[in-house]
C-alpha cells in the first residue's frame, strides 16, 4: 500500500524563542513538499511556534496519561492541544530508560492522547547488547505489541529508533531496517487488521541527507523522525525532498 510519508523533528530539550526563526525557515520551505512535515518542539516553544505558522504540525514529545490533577511537571494530552499541538511522541527511548516509562505506561498515554485528539508517534527500538544477541527483532516487537495503544490504528505512526543509533551517527544495515520493518508491519496488521497496513513506520537514529535517500527506499519505511539533524532547516530539508522525491 502506498503510503504518504511523515517526516518528524524531535528537538528534544532545544530551543529557545531565538529559534523560532530557524522553525519558520523550515515551514517556509516545507510548505508545498509532497511529504507530511512536523516538528516535535519543547512544551515552552510550541504555543508561540503554532500561532507563528498556522496549519504547520507542530507536536510535542512526550503527554502524561492523565487529563489533569498532581502531577507536577507533567503535561496532559489537552493541555497539549490547547497550546495548539496536533501530535505527540510517545515512549521514545530518552523517557523509556531516563524516566523508567514502561510498556504500559506508554499504551496509556498513546490512548489518552488519541483520545483528546493528537495524532501519536509510538517509538520502539532495541539496545546494543539486545542486537549483538541476535534479540533485535523479538525485542522490538514484543515492545510493539506491549504498548501498542487499544484503539482503531488510525492517527498512529510508530517510530523505530534502535537505542546505539540515536544521536550516535551509526544506523543499522538496510537489510536489517527492512527485516524490522516487515516484522513491524506484521504486527501492526495482526493488532488492526487492515488499518495496520497504514500505520506509517517511521525509522529513527543518526538520519541525515547523507543517509536519508537510502533509508527511505526500504519497504514499509514511511518516513523519519529525526533529532540532531532537524534544528536547522539546512540539515533538515534535505531529509524531507528526499522523502518527498520517493
Ligand atoms: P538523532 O535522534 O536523529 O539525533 O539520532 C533521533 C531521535 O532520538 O528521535
Amino acid at each position: 500500500m502506498a503510503r504518504r510519508k511523515l517526516v518528524a523533528g524531535n528537538w528534544k530539550m532545544n530551543g529557545l524563542a531565538t529559534d523560532l526563526a530557524e522553525v519558520a525557515a523550515i515551514v517556509a520551505a516545507a510548505r508545498d513538499v509532497a511529504t507530511d512535515v512536523a516538528l516535535c518542539l519543547p512544551a515552552t516553544l510550541i504555543e508561540r511556534a503554532a500561532s507563528a505558522v498556522p496549519g504547520f504540525t507542530v507536536g510535542g514529545q512526550d503527554v502524561h496519561a492523565a487529563d489533569k490533577g498532581a502531577h507536577t511537571g507533567c503535561v496532559s494530552a489537552v493541555m497539549l492541544l490547547d497550546a495548539g499541538a496536533r501530535l505527540t511522541i510517545v515512549g521514545h527511548s530518552e523517557r523509556r530508560l531516563g524516566q523508567g516509562e514502561g510498556d504500559a505506561d506508554i499504551k496509556a498515554k498513546a490512548e489518552a492522547a488519541l483520545a483528546a485528539g493528537l495524532d501519536v508517534i509510538l517509538c520502539v527500538g532495541e539496545s546494543d547488547a539486545e542486537r549483538e544477541a541476535g534479540r533485535a527483532v523479538a525485542t522490538v516487537c514484543a515492545q510493539l505489541d506491549a504498548s501498542l495503544p487499544s484503539c482503531d490504528g488510525v492517527n498512529l505512526a510508530v517510530a523505530y529508533e534502535p537505542i546505539w543509533a540515536i544521536g550516535t551517527g551509526k544506523i543499522p544495515s538496510i537489510d536489517d531496517i527492512g527485516e524490522m520493518h516487515a516484522a513491524l508491519r506484521g504486527r501492526l496488521v495482526a493488532a488492526y487488521g487492515e488499518a495496520g497496513d497504514a500505520v506509517r513506520l517511521l525509522y529513527g537514529g543518526s538520519v541525515k541527507p547523507s543517509n536519508a535517500a537510502e533509508i527511505f527506499a526500504v519497504p514499509d519505511v514511511d518516513g523519519a523522525l529525526v533529532g540532531g539533524a532537524s534544528l536547522k532547516a539546512a540539515d533538515f530539508l534535505p531529509i524531507v525532498e528526499a522523502a518527498a522525491s520517493r
